[in-house]
């Protein structure tokens, strides 16, 4: 069964990746959402179409959330999390750090997801107990012990947040400490290249479940550690995000909420 479900995932996400190279750098349609710079593309639409064209035509009783189209809610236990671009502004503006992410839960936790970006050839994929695979090879964390030596990644919300940790505040004390800290754009890459020991950590407020869904089993399957900025356990419907090679998270966290 699981083999099928994995299949199934690779074939929709392809066929999402299919669309983002055929219009990347062409010309196609951009709105607006809430805000001004929180974009939504034709290609949005169309990745989105493609992957649940895939998973409908195998698993029509199947649950699905994805970014554009929300809920289309069924009584499955199983629910696939979608998001058909992540990195919409990126790939709007042809910065071609994007991707496809696709998680599958079975029974409210996580069973597999990958996360694909086509312009880099690189495809980052996990099941549940088996292992994290960037191209069919193992991936593991970094083994770096001291944050003060830490590479890290970030992003920041579209709006400006009125609750929560202040996340300019959090990025200026890293900042200071002298740690280089990256902003790539997109958080379920952020997240596997944490997985692939790039980053030695990554932290952001006010995801949503399709950025985060693959990435998250993604890092925990490499060796790494995803919790909120508390350091309590996480659920991918949370709005505090911070994952790290384990070995860096009680600094990270320290620093996160000095
Ligand atoms: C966005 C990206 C970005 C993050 C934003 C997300 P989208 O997802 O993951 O890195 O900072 O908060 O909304 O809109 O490109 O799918």
């Amino acid at each position: 069964m699981n083999e099928e479900l994995k299949n199934t995932l690779l074939r929709a996400i392809h066929a999402g990746a299919d669309q983002l190279k055929l219009y990347f750098d062409g010309v196609f349609e951009i709105k607006s959402k809430d805000t001004l710079n929180n974009l939504v593309t034709e290609v949005d639409k169309k990745s989105e179409d493609a992957i649940i064209d895939v998973i409908r035509s195998e698993y029509p009783e199947h649950f699905i959330l994805s970014e554009e189209v929300g809920e289309l809610s069924t009584e499955s236990n199983y629910k696939w999390i979608i998001d058909p671009i992540d990195g919409t502004v990126n790939f709007a503006h042809g910065i071609p750090i994007c991707c496809v992410s696709i998680g599958l839960e079975k029974d409210g936790k996580l069973l597999m997801g990958a996360v694909f970006n086509p312009f880099m050839n690189e495809m980052f994929f996990a099941e549940k107990g088996k292992g994290a695979f960037l191209n069919n090879k193992p991936l593991k964390v970094s083994e770096n012990k001291n944050v003060k030596a830490a590479c890290l990644v970030t992003g920041f919300p579209y709006r400006w947040v009125e609750v929560g940790t202040d996340p300019i505040a959090v990025f200026e004390r890293f900042i200071r400490m002298g740690l280089p800290v990256r902003r790539l754009g997109s958080a379920a890459i952020d997240l596997c290249w944490v997985a692939a020991g790039r980053f030695d950590g990554f932290w952001e407020y006010n995801l949503n479940p399709w950025d985060i869904a693959a990435g998250y089993l993604i890092i925990e399957e490499a060796g790494g550690k995803v919790t909120n900025f508390n350091g309590d356990p996480y659920s991918v419907y949370d709005k505090q995000t911070l994952a790290t090679n384990g070995s860096i998270h009680d600094e990270m966290i320290k620093v996160i909420n000095e």
